[in-house]
């Protein structure tokens, strides 16, 4: 290349790639006078800027990625055979972790469910896993979400977070107790977004090459180690420093710190959904290991930074509904509800064609039928616009049961689903407080939901939620009565369930 023909990169330009006049003076009638109307330089930066931003996410907004690589290093081919998960293969991908409920600008370490979503750019197209840092959820009805949301987020009138709203929420939704108490314990605080653990938490369908079907949950375990927060601590940090989860991955990336975490499935056979002894697609419950023991898989690695926030993860779009073949989906309502929501969301936030931005487009070639619409980049030339077609534009034609799919049948009803003989409430949340916290996580525990209890939360919201941690654990319960009848919490940390 010769020097005439390098980029001349000494000056800015124009959108449109012509010499920009200026970046400091607009144009005016002499040096004190009014600017004119064909400064078409100015009036463009203007015009441009006012739509600079695009709608946050609704919810998930505060939150921050990182590219890597997933790695299978085990035969779990018995199991699927999506080309992600065989042997030896290592698959490019993008994971974004996120608080719930904040809004943008919102402290990374205010008390909260933490996201934890992937993208596999798989050679059968892309593959996301939209999970948590919880291996369960506060609902089981989608038709619940929003109305769950919006009591986690902000006054109609004075635009404020509200302790009372949320526990109104919770007391009334007894299904929530499992999440509240995981919320409410250590992972509701966690160091950073290394040191946390990620769950698929939905039951999730596998199909083997033979078309053998399974239901699966997926573990994430941090091979950093699980490190927590105080309350005290917490609190600090969201004045200190609220991107302190954004910074800390960003920095530790930067530094050649690559964290990663161990992929485990459980792996129920398919037959033994149907009797097993609670709901095995109700996502307020996790599947006790004994039953069901961890089956390693592979290893994800988060080792590039995004070059650009917005492009990159700002617009990334996350869909429980991408799946690839040997991936399927599975009864959970709220699964199922999940598999509209976010490309539709997307639509909104981003634009019609968002998979064609470069985070969002598949590593493999595209041949969709959906056509045209704001900003489109990729096109098909003439080739034809519907199917079937007469010219050799490929179609797709599947007819019959579908791989992924599984038996339903009755009579359309609203209801809630059929128990089973250990479908209940509470008693996976009581046995977390007894079997698997220590005294101490008991302690913090009390403090925390007699902290955040005595931060605004009325009468009659505020005994239902001594009900609620009663039918939990009758001493927990009882504790944090005393604690908030006494008005002896110690003061609380901002954020969800706090201050
Ligand atoms: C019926 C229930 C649910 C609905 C309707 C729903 C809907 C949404 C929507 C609309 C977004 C914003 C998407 C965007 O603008 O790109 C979102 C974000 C998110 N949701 Fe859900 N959600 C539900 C339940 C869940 C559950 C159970 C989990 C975890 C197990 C979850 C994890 C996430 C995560 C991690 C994000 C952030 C995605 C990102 O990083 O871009 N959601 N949700």
């Amino acid at each position: 290349m010769s020097d005439q023909t390098k980029p001349q990169l000494a000056a800015s330009t124009t959108g449109a790639g012509a010499p920009a006049p200026s970046d400091r003076n607009s144009l005016t009638i002499g040096s004190d006078g009014p600017i004119v109307l064909h400064d078409v330089h100015f009036l463009e930066q203007m015009a441009h800027f006012n739509r600079e931003k695009v709608p946050e996410r609704q919810p998930h907004a505060k939150g921050a990625g990182a590219f890597g690589v997933f790695e299978t290093t085990e035969d779990v081919s018995a199991y699927t055979k999506a080309a992600l998960f065989q042997k030896g293969a290592s698959t490019e991908m993008l994971a974004r972790f996120s608080t719930v409920a904040g809004e943008m600008g919102s402290p990374d370490t205010w008390r909260d469910v933490r996201g934890f979503s992937l993208k596999f750019y798989t050679s059968e197209g892309n593959y996301d896993l939209v999970g948590n840092n919880t291996p369960i959820f506060f609902v089981r009805d989608p038709m619940k979400f929003p109305h769950f949301i919006r009591s986690q987020k902000r006054l109609p009138d004075s635009g404020l977070r509200d302790n009372h709203m949320q526990w109104d929420f919770w007391t009334n939704n007894p299904e929530s107790a499992h999440q509240v108490t995981y919320l409410m314990g250590e992972r509701g605080l966690p160091r950073t977004w290394r040191h946390m653990n990620g769950y698929g938490s939905h039951t999730y369908m596998w199909i083997n090459e033979a078309g053998e079907k399974f239901w699966v949950k997926y573990h994430f375990h941090t091979e950093q180690g699980m490190k927590f927060f105080s309350n005290e601590e917490a609190a600090n940090m969201a004045g200190a420093d609220a991107d302190f989860h954004r910074r800390d991955l960003f920095d530790a990336i930067e530094r050649g710190e690559h964290p990663s975490w161990i992929l485990s499935v459980q792996i129920m056979p398919y037959a033994e959904a149907k009797a097993y002894r609670f709901n095995p697609f109700d996502l307020t419950k996790t599947w006790p290991h004994k039953d069901y023991p961890l089956i390693r898989v592979g290893k994800m690695t988060l080792n590039r930074n995004p070059e650009n926030f917005f492009a990159q993860i700002e617009q990334a779009a996350f869909s429980p509904g991408n799946t690839v073949p040997g991936i399927g989906l599975s009864p959970d309502k709220m699964l199922l509800g999940r598999a509209f929501a976010y490309n539709d969301a997307q639509r909104n936030r981003i634009g019609t064609n968002f998979h064609q931005l470069p985070v969002n487009q598949p590593k493999v070639p595209v041949n969709t039928y959906m056509f045209d619409g704001h900003m489109t980049y990729h096109h098909t030339g003439n080739a034809p616009v519907y199917a079937p077609n007469s010219h050799g534009r490929p179609w797709a034609d599947e007819t019959g049961p579908v791989a992924d799919g599984w038996e339903a049948d009755g009579e359309m009803v609203r209801s809630a689903y059929v128990l089973r003989s250990d479908d209940d409430d509470f008693g996976q949340p009581g046995a977390l407080v007894r079997e698997v916290f220590n005294d101490a996580q008991r302690a913090a525990l009390v403090d925390t939901v007699a902290g955040s209890l005595l931060g605004g939360v009325r009468e009659p919201v505020l005994s239902n939620a001594i009900q609620y941690w009663k039918n939990v654990d009758a001493d927990v319960g009882q504790r944090i009565e005393d604690k908030v009848r006494a008005g002896s919490a110690p003061k609380p940390a901002e954020g969800m369930g706090e201050g």
